[in-house]
């Protein structure tokens, strides 16, 4: 079920959403070779907490596994839901981090992929696609026109490089909970429902160098591409009104 939401429940949910991109603004300065990534965490956890929010992500999921961190943090073949750790990140690393902040009840969902140091060509070429991908599925997004066609927007703009887009993981409808209806893939596939006002929606490209199959670790959390390429992602929640859309997140460079 589609929850709309009040234009009150959006004032709430943008709050969420600058909140975490301030965040992102002052952590990425320190995403840099040599950082460990669960100080990375810690110091997003500290953050967080001080600005009266809640790390959304820590504790997610069942409980018997849930998501130890309020970051995700996916290096280079890691496409998605990687665990801080106490590996450093190296120079030439793809870093991809992933956070959702709730405020006041409010949920918001980011990422953005930093390169770590001078990375290769072709990691930056597919960093940047990935960005452009993100901005091509939010320009597809007009309210009365289908969902789907944000996934043929995104997927049309990777596979003009040649790039594999991830289709086993999708975007959402976010806001009130983290993960709400509607499925929002980056692929075309499933259901299609009109995008509407009151909808908000996690837009995210998962976009690999090679094939855009992907594996799950043994962890039940991290996702590695499963040829072993590069991936980089690039998320943004939006709102969508009578006649427009709205980013409700900032663009932070990467
Ligand atoms: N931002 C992620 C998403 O878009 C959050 C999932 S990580 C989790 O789905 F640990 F919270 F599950
Ligand atoms: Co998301």
């Amino acid at each position: 079920m589609i929850r709309l939401k009040t234009e009150e429940q959006i004032d709430g949910i943008r709050k969420s959403c600058k909140m975490l991109s301030a965040m992102y603004r002052e952590l990425i300065p320190f995403v840099k070779p040599g950082v460990e990534t669960k100080e990375l965490d810690k110091w997003a956890q500290d953050w967080i907490r001080h600005a009266g929010g809640k790390p959304a992500c820590l504790g997610y999921g069942s409980k018997k596994n849930p998501f130890p961190a309020a970051l995700c943090i996916s290096i280079n073949n890691t496409v998605i839901h990687g665990i801080p750790s106490a590996r450093k990140i190296a120079e030439g690393d793809l870093v991809s981090i992933d956070c959702c902040i709730e405020l006041d009840g409010f949920i918001s969902d980011q990422a953005v992929t930093v390169e770590a140091g001078k990375v290769s060509q072709a990691a930056h070429a597919l960093n940047k696609v990935t960005r452009e991908c993100l901005y091509k599925g939010i320009e597809a997004v007009k309210p009365g026109d289908r969902l789907l066609q944000i996934a043929r927007a995104v997927s049309a703009h990777a596979q003009s490089f040649g790039y594999g887009v991830v289709y086993q993981y999708c975007g959402h409808g976010v806001g009130l909970a983290m993960h709400e209806d509607p499925s929002v893939p980056n692929v075309p596939h499933g259901s299609n429902p009109r995008m509407m006002a009151g909808m908000v929606i996690a837009i995210e490209p998962m976009i690999n160098l090679g094939l855009g199959d992907v594996e799950l670790l043994d962890d039940d959390w991290t996702v590695v591409t499963a040829d072993d390429t590069l991936s980089a992602h690039w998320e943004h929640t939006v709102a969508i009104f009578k006649d427009h859309a709205e980013i409700l997140t900032d663009d932070v460079k990467g």
